[in-house]
């Protein structure tokens, strides 16, 4: 039912956007209105959840450290995995978010009979994310041609390039294949593996469900139905100028892969794929692991009413000696 759920919500959403404008004509709401709001809730909601665990009070330096620290001279230190300066976060974190070092790193326990437990590599897990990251961006990158006139010179560059291998006309990315593979994969690790399903939830399977939708939809606008790229243009340039116009020759089909492109954009702040915005801001990242170089003192400390030995002896002085207790002070 976690599975079901998500996919029927996703093939309604697609047939919403489709419908509405194929059927009942509401191009203004579905091609101008839902992209509006969707751009404000993103921009607004990533702006308020990043502002809030900005707020949040990290007193401590929480590194996670996973190499030798820098201590005595002849201990040589693992300035990346342990990092003390701030070169050695940047190198780390741009590791992490442009590499999935984590991920990389990370092991797959089994229990094999015997009983034994196994430790083996989850490099499966680490190339789909990869894959499916990289290939995200790319064509993110590559669809700005659609937003923009004349068209930056890296987006046609990155265009080149995803076309390569040239393949039939229109010409073949491979990235609008590999987007697909990748996230085919990391939906049916989750389908298959009796632990995985166990544990996900209706959350974990929305946004695999809604980027195949989106994926899919905008192949088949590429590919099969191939669609007036002209008109789509004048349409986004529209929609970026403030004076929205809806050709005709556009496919209503474009219209359905547009609103699943605004749910996941309205979806995104409030969601676990905030994990783009998270990993900056983590500190067991962010932070430089110098807690034996500097004295850190947490800012929030305030001046502690105490009562000393000192004090205490001499309000119970006369009581302790009668007790038989040892004072400091006669
Ligand atoms: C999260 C954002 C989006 C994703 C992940 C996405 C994904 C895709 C993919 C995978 C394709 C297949 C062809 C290719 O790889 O370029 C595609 C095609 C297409 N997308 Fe998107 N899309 C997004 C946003 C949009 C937006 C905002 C528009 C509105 C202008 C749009 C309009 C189109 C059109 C017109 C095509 C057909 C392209 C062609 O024939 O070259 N997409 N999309």
């Amino acid at each position: 039912m976690n599975a079901l759920i998500p996919l029927i919500a996703v093939i309604v959403l697609f047939l919403v956007g489709w419908l509405g404008t194929d059927q009942a004509g509401l191009y203004v709401l579905f091609g101008a209105a839902i992209p509006y709001i969707a751009i404000v809730v993103f921009f607004c909601g990533l702006v308020y959840r990043v502002v809030r665990w900005a707020a949040s009070p990290v007193p401590f330096r929480i590194p996670t450290t996973c190499g030798q620290q820098k201590s005595l001279d002849w201990i040589r230190p693992n300035p990346v995995d342990n990092p003390y300066t701030l070169f050695g976060v940047l190198v780390r974190m741009a590791l992490e978010i442009l590499f999935f070092r984590s991920l990389l790193r990370n092991t797959k326990t089994e229990l094999k009979s015997g009983p034994r437990v196994v430790y083996s590599s989850n490099i499966w897990l680490w190339l789909g994310a990869m894959a499916f990251h990289w290939s995200f961006l790319v064509i993110l990158i590559r669809h700005m041609r659609f937003f923009t006139e004349p068209v930056p010179f890296f987006v046609t560059f990155l265009h080149q390039a995803d076309g390569f291998f040239q393949v039939g006309v229109p010409i073949f990315y491979a990235t609008s294949f590999i987007l697909l593979a990748a996230l085919s994969y990391l939906l049916l690790r989750r389908l298959f593996s009796p632990q995985l399903r166990y544990i996900s939830l209706v959350n974990d399977y929305f946004p695999l469900f809604l980027l195949i939708g989106i994926g899919l939809s905008g192949f088949w606008l590429r590919y099969i139905t191939k669609t007036d790229i002209v008109a789509v243009k004048e349409l986004a340039l529209g929609l970026v100028s403030f004076t929205p116009t809806f050709p005709e020759s556009v496919s209503p089909l474009f219209y359905g892969h547009l609103f699943l492109v605004c749910t996941l954009f309205i979806y995104f702040p409030f969601s676990k794929l905030m994990h783009m915005a998270g990993v900056f801001l983590s500190p067991t990242r962010n932070l430089a692991n110098n807690n034996r170089m500097v004295r850190h003192i947490n800012p929030w400390n305030y001046p502690v009413k105490v009562h000393t030995y000192e004090e205490y002896e001499d309000d119970f002085r006369e009581k302790m000696k009668k007790a038989g207790i040892v004072v400091e002070k006669e």
